[in-house]
This record gives structure tokens, C-alpha cells and sequence, in this order.
């Protein structure tokens, strides 16, 4: 069967078609090694050979990876400004993997990574989004009512925040900081960080820690895992799959 190729290029896991749609623009994408940079061209995926990148799409295996982005890494697969971007950190798969969801770039943390293009846009639908947690550092000492405002939800101006689990850690009276988790599950643009200027302590550090049933476990920096069975089928159960 025929299809447009920024559709055969979302069904494969390879981006949102939108995504594809730029990725073809861009001049990435061959078929039968011929480049196609038109939007409107239709193929048979299954007797075509379809490459983004020089790699394969065809028949591409699913594949799930929780990385450890560190701080100082771009959440895209490229940047125009030539900074460090997470693919750089999954060159050795053979897959193409795409991160679901994005952190700031001076937020380090977990990042799911996955080919699976139906799982991430049901993860990142506003009706399944999962619970995320921040370790989140800031300067001075935050008293307990301006949490609450956290646990209650502050006004931004896409409008109040869900309300947040917050669970304070350590007061650090030697250095004068606070540290704190927050569960939310809202992904709005810079939400921590929109959160803690509210309150009027801003974000010193930032790390994800949790994503639905996933943790870093086992992780260092800049390193990836391959999720175990156990998380991707409670994931999936997450995401209404
Ligand atoms: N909230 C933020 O402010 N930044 C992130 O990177 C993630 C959540």
C-alpha cells in the first residue's frame, strides 16, 4: 500500500509526522538511494528501501533505553548550534531512538529514548500523562508555607499549576541551600523552574529522577539502559497501552 513518506517515517518510530516532515525537508531521507526532500511523494514501505540518515527504517525492532542526560546537552537529535545533543550519547545503536519528552538543557536526568513512536505520543497525551520527579536544588532556605504554595498549585501564565507532591530533603544551613523533590504530571514548558520563581527561590539544580515506573538505577552520567521487562510493561500500562 501506498503512503506519504512522513507517514511510513512515523508508523517506523522515527519521529511525530510533523518531525518526519522536517526531517525530510532537511534532505535526510532516501529511497531506493534517491534523496527525497518533497512532502507529497508516496511509497510502499514494504517493497521500498527507506533510509533516514543512512539507516535503515524497515521492519526496525522496537527498542526502550532510560538515559542519563547530563547537564549541557540539548534534548533534539541535532542542533543548528553545534552543541552537544542527546544522540550523540546513542550513536553506538543501531537504531534510531528519539527522546519522548524533553529535559532543559541545564536540566540533567532521566530521558526516555525509544523508537516506538505510538508509545511516546501517548506518553506525552495530556490525558496519560505519568508522574515525573525532580531532585531540585535552590539557594536559601525555603520556608514551609511557600512548599505549600508548591503542593497547592501556583498561577503561570498558562495558568495554575496541578497540584504537586513535594517532599522536603535537607536544609543546608552551612551552604544556605534547600533541597527538595516534586512529582508533577503536568509537562509544561520549564515547569520546575516557572514553579520555583513563583516562590521566589529560583532553580540552582535541577535532575529528574523518576518517570512513571522508571529510575536511573544503575546509571551514570551520559550512560544509557535497556528498560527491563517489568518497566516497559508498566509503562505501557501507564500510557493506556
Ligand atoms: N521542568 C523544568 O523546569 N525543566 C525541565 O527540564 C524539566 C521540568
Amino acid at each position: 500500500m501506498e503512503e506519504r513518506l512522513q507517514k511510513i517515517l512515523a508508523a517506523a518510530g522515527i519521529a511525530s509526522r510533523r518531525e518526519a516532515e522536517k526531517i525530510i525537508l532537511a534532505g535526510r531521507v532516501k529511497v531506493n538511494g534517491k534523496t527525497i526532500t518533497e512532502l507529497g511523494c508516496k511509497f510502499d514501505a514494504a517493497s521500498c528501501r527507506i533510509t533516514v540518515d543512512g539507516k535503515a527504517i524497515a521492519a526496525e525492532k522496537k527498542v526502550y533505553y532510560v538515559f542519563y542526560k547530563p547537564r549541557g546537552v540539548v534534548t533534539t537529535m541535532a542542533d543548528p548550534q553545534k552543541r552537544r545533543t542527546v544522540a550523540d550519547f546513542m550513536q553506538e545503536l543501531p537504531e534510531r531512538v528519539f527522546p519522548v519528552g524533553r529535559l532543559d538543557y541545564n536540566t540533567e536526568g532521566l530521558l526516555l529514548m525509544t523508537n516506538d513512536g505510538e508509545l511516546a505520543q501517548k506518553l506525552m497525551h495530556p490525558s496519560h500523562e505519568v508522574n515525573k520527579t525532580y531532585l531540585v536544588r535552590v539557594p536559601g532556605i525555603v520556608p514551609q508555607e511557600k512548599l505549600d504554595l508548591l503542593r497547592i498549585g501556583v498561577q503561570l501564565e498558562d495558568g495554575l499549576t496541578a497540584p504537586a507532591v513535594v517532599n522536603l530533603r535537607t536544609y543546608d544551613h552551612e551552604r544556605n541551600n534547600t533541597l527538595f523533590d516534586i512529582t508533577i504530571h503536568e509537562g509544561r514548558n520549564r515547569q520546575v523552574r516557572r514553579m520555583c520563581d513563583f516562590i521566589g527561590f529560583p532553580v540552582r539544580d535541577l535532575k529528574r529522577i523518576k518517570l512513571g515506573p522508571l529510575n536511573l538505577s544503575g546509571l551514570s552520567k551520559g550512560k544509557f539502559r535497556k528498560l527491563t521487562e517489568a518497566e516497559l510493561s508498566e509503562l505501557k500500562k501507564a500510557a493506556g497501552l
